[in-house]
């Protein structure tokens, strides 16, 4: 038997892609190692989204050059973002490429065993395929609780500092009832959780022939028995409906939390990014979700540092996480993507001003995320039982606002939802007692 490693550099669903061509390779009798120097083949997932995570992969694929001299039958792969935006342009960088495709392409990789014979003539797929959203694919997954579930791809919104709808294509859903029967398997399997994925699920079936909304689909995914807990991401903010916030109050699994990037509090910067937006827009959505579930988990991303930048937009967005007081965010320096509107643009922010910034957000978040979790100490929250804390033994899990909470009881509560009272509260985690 031939054995295949796979690393991921990307978002959710590079890792999803990950599993999907786990899950191809495992049919055909491959089996997954975590020991790179003893694969047979090696893919890299790869991922461009910033100038670092396109940095990583080059230091990477380098590093593979001297075991592909030591092993010339070793099979070297490059899928996901990067094999996407650079095609065959990666051989003239690491000639001892075996294979290049794109993310709508991983079925290709069912094509390595064949390969493995003839490698001298590397195959490179980045065309696309235009039925990827309407296919069925195996997926060998990492967890045994909870698992991510596709449901449309690509983007179609082109905000001028993303790199995406480039590489991932025009949105395309994924037909309901695909989505429902691999949701259906899962909970067979003894699955949760599902968190269901796309860079832009609020727009999921759009311009599609099924009549089935987002919040529909969250309708038909909390029919599903077994399946206690819906998560999604991403949302964007220009489309979170007033369904969608009825869905989050009224659907029992769907989680009371949600991603919810806002990137900046400023209304000249959110122009200049094409968020379709303004900030009053973006505070009134998150009133009404407030409104509607008092105790949402808000979460969001940031760049800090987008071309012409004043202080004073800066300090808008700092404003904004004062305001808003967001559960935790994901905060970014601007970095220049290749193709994009934004690279053109003028007042681009020197890398030393870009660092400040982004120290000054992340101080303040880390300041507003430990009084968000001190202030559940002495809730008693429901926890799904995830397995063992790294430190001490004890078991950890999430609340439904997806905080991690440590607590003691014994191993046979794993995969159970059970009562935690949280006693304590750290910068990014809880700990608790079992409730009997
Ligand atoms: N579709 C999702 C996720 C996109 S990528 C969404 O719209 O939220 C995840 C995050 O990466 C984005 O939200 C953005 O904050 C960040 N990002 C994307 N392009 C970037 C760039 N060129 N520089 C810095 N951060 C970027
Ligand atoms: Fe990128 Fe914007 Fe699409 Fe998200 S919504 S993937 S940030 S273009
Ligand atoms: Fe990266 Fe592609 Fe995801 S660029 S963030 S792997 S969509």
């Amino acid at each position: 038997m031939k054995s295949f490693h796979i690393i991921t550099f990307g978002c959710q669903m590079n890792e999803h892609d990950s599993e999907r061509m786990a899950g191809i390779l495992k049919g055909q009798e491959y089996v997954q190692t975590n020991d790179a120097a003893t694969a047979d083949v090696i893919i890299l997932n790869t991922c461009s989204i910033r100038e670092k995570a396109e940095q990583k992969f080059y230091s990477e694929l380098g590093r593979l050059r001297s075991l592909k001299q030591e092993r010339p039958d070793l099979t070297i792969a490059v899928a996901g973002c990067i094999a996407q935006q650079e095609g065959k342009n990666i051989l003239s960088r690491a000639p001892y490429v075996d294979m290049i495709f794109g993310p709508s392409d991983v079925a290709k990789v069912s094509e390595l065993q064949r390969l493995a014979k003839t490698w001298s003539n590397p195959l490179i797929e980045i065309n696309g395929d235009p039925d990827y959203h309407r296919k069925q694919i195996p997926t060998l997954r990492a967890d045994r609780l909870k698992a991510w579930v596709s449901i449309m791809y690509g983007c179609d919104n082109f905000c001028t500092y993303c790199i995406v709808p480039y590489l991932r294509g025009r949105e395309r859903s994924r037909p309901p009832a695909d989505v429902v029967s691999e949701v259906r398997e899962l909970a067979e399997q003894g699955y949760k959780e599902v968190t269901l994925l796309g860079q832009n699920v609020n727009s999921y079936g759009r311009g599609g022939h099924d009549p089935v909304d987002f919040p529909g689909l969250l309708a038909l995914v909390n029919d599903v028995p077994g399946i206690e807990r819906i998560r999604f991401v991403t949302s964007h903010p220009r489309d979170l409906s007033a369904e969608l916030i009825v869905a989050l109050r009224d659907l029992p699994k769907v989680c009371e939390s949600i991603h919810l990037p806002v990137q900046s509090g400023a209304d000249p910067i959110l122009t200049a990014m094409n968020r379709k937006y303004t900030r009053a827009d973006y505070w009134d959505r998150i009133q009404r979700l407030r409104a509607a579930v008092p105790l949402i988990a808000l979460t969001s991303d940031i760049i800090v540092g987008f071309p012409g930048e004043t202080e004073q937009d800066f300090s808008q967005t700092l404003q904004m996480l004062r305001e808003v007081e967001y559960d935790s965010v994901f905060a970014f320096k601007y970095s220049k993507r290749p193709g994009t509107v934004a690279l053109k643009l003028s007042g681009h922010i020197p890398d030393d001003v870009k660092e400040a910034r982004l120290a000054q957000v992340l101080d303040l978040q880390k300041e507003i995320s430990r009084r968000k979790n001190a202030a559940v100490v002495g809730m008693t929250l429901e926890v799904l039982v995830d397995g063992n804390s790294r430190k001490g033994g004890k078991l950890t899990g999430r609340t439904r606002g997806n905080k991690a909470v440590n607590f003691d009881g014994p191993n046979s509560l794993i995969g159970k939802l059970v009562m935690v009272r949280i006693t304590d509260a750290g910068d990014s985690s809880l700990s608790g007692e079992l409730c009997a």
